[in-house]
């Protein structure tokens, strides 16, 4: 009989939004006229900016004569958009990033988990609690974690807390960790982090020779130009952090798939007899091995992003976004809630009541007033109290949540 990779038996339930999803289906199954609104998963709700569909429209005719058909692409992204990526998103914020650096990939979830291919047996993982649950699920199911704890936490993690006490900024840790996950602007808190903080980071990791791995899939929602949009706006982070990004919420590509991970060459790990092994390298031969690359049509239409109109209609999309998390913000303050993040980021982390805890209060708003949110403590054992609503949605059904949840 095939043997199974047990690790998968320590995964406690089901992936949170699955999970959301399963809760949710369930109670419009018995409630088939509720008019249910969806402030649970991040997934964003307006269509693809003119420029990305026109952009793909030309590719998908170039894909109808022999010669502009493209069959497989380079593995690590068509170099044309590779450069535009370097050049706008980091020569341009003054980071040191070269477009060989940068390898076009499907999704920032994909390629948080799959780096774990490169990275060996026995580092010491610090995340912190609350956590997007990939970083964490992705570890256990790669055999580097020990069983569930009551709590929930895994046995070998490091947790780093993170909560309205301490402004959502986790500690460094006590302890010498390997590896560190961070996330700003964060999921699920929206907490963002200063140049300063970050550099204390860097310091750390290079004082360690620890590796960050820094996921900026929302750096777009920054609206204070002192914050940092990429880890490599930090000196020192070249040798020490790799950096995930997507196309997904800025450009509404979460049904057509892009983002990229930055490798910088000057990156390494140890290998065998304590010797250095620079980490491009394995992530390229990884990526040569296991992925065939995203489309080229959905790589033009990424690569649209970056035009003139592209991307005046990106920060529309952005802004949109934002002026539904500004109402959310200020609805929920006026009912009484305490409410963080919303300014730098398109998720809005509020407390619970009183005396309710985070699913509690998700049964509360599914049953009573037909809003789905994501319960706090799914992000973790210290997520618990807390709830969050996403603002990705239309401006009728987020005023509309406003006032169903206000009447509460
Ligand atoms: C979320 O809701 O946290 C996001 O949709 C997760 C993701 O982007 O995978």
């Amino acid at each position: 009989m095939v043997q199974v990779n047990d690790n998968y038996l320590k995964l406690k339930a089901g992936y949170l939004f699955p999970e959301i999803a399963r809760r949710v289906k369930a109670f419009s199954a018995n409630n088939p006229d509720a008019q249910l609104i969806r402030l649970g998963i991040g997934d964003v709700t307006e269509p693809l900016p003119k420029a990305c569909r026109e952009a793909m429209k030309v590719a998908i005719d170039d894909m109808g004569t022999v010669e502009g058909f493209h069959g497989y692409g380079p593995e690590q992204g068509y170099s044309w958009l590779r450069e535009k990526i370097a050049k706008h998103d980091y020569q341009a914020r003054g980071c040191e990033i070269v477009a060989d650096e940068i390898f076009v990939s499907d999704g920032s979830k994909c390629d948080s988990s799959n780096i774990l291919d490169i990275l060996g047996f026995g580092n010491r993982i610090a995340v912190t609690d609350p956590v997007y649950p990939v970083y964490v699920d992705s570890n256990v199911m790669a055999g580097n974690t020990g069983p569930a704890q009551k709590s929930g936490r895994y046995d070998g993690l490091i947790y780093l807390p993170i909560s309205a006490e301490n402004n959502f900024q986790a500690s460094l840790p006590e302890e010498k960790v390997d590896i560190i996950y961070l996330c700003f602007p964060n999921n699920p808190t929206g907490a963002v982090c200063s140049k300063e903080e970050l550099a204390k980071w860097i310091a750390y990791a290079k004082s360690n020779d620890a590796l960050i791995l820094f996921d900026a899939a929302y750096e777009a929602f920054i609206q204070d130009e002192n914050l940092p949009h990429s880890i490599y706006e930090v000196e020192g982070a070249r040798e020490c952090a790799i950096e995930f990004r997507s196309f997904s919420k800025n450009a509404g590509f979460t049904g057509t798939r892009c983002a990229f991970t930055v490798i910088p060459k000057s990156l390494s790990g140890i290998g065998i007899g304590g010797k250095y092994v620079d980490l491009w390298s394995l992530w390229n031969r990884r990526q040569s091995t296991k992925f065939n690359g995203v489309s080229y049509i959905i790589q033009r239409g990424a690569e649209a992003v970056y035009s003139p109109e592209g991307s005046l209609q990106v920060k529309e999309l952005v802004a949109f976004y934002m002026q539904n998390a500004n109402i959310i913000c200020s609805e929920l303050s006026n009912a009484g809630f305490s409410v963080f993040g919303g300014k730098h980021a398109p998720y809005v982390w509020l407390r619970v009541p009183d005396g309710m805890d985070s699913w509690g209060f998700f049964d509360d708003l599914l049953t009573k007033v037909n809003v789905v949110g994501t319960p706090g403590s799914g992000f973790g054992f210290s997520g618990e109290g807390y709830f969050r609503l996403s603002a990705f949605n239309s401006r009728a059904n987020v005023e509309e949540a406003m006032r169903r949840i206000s009447s509460l």
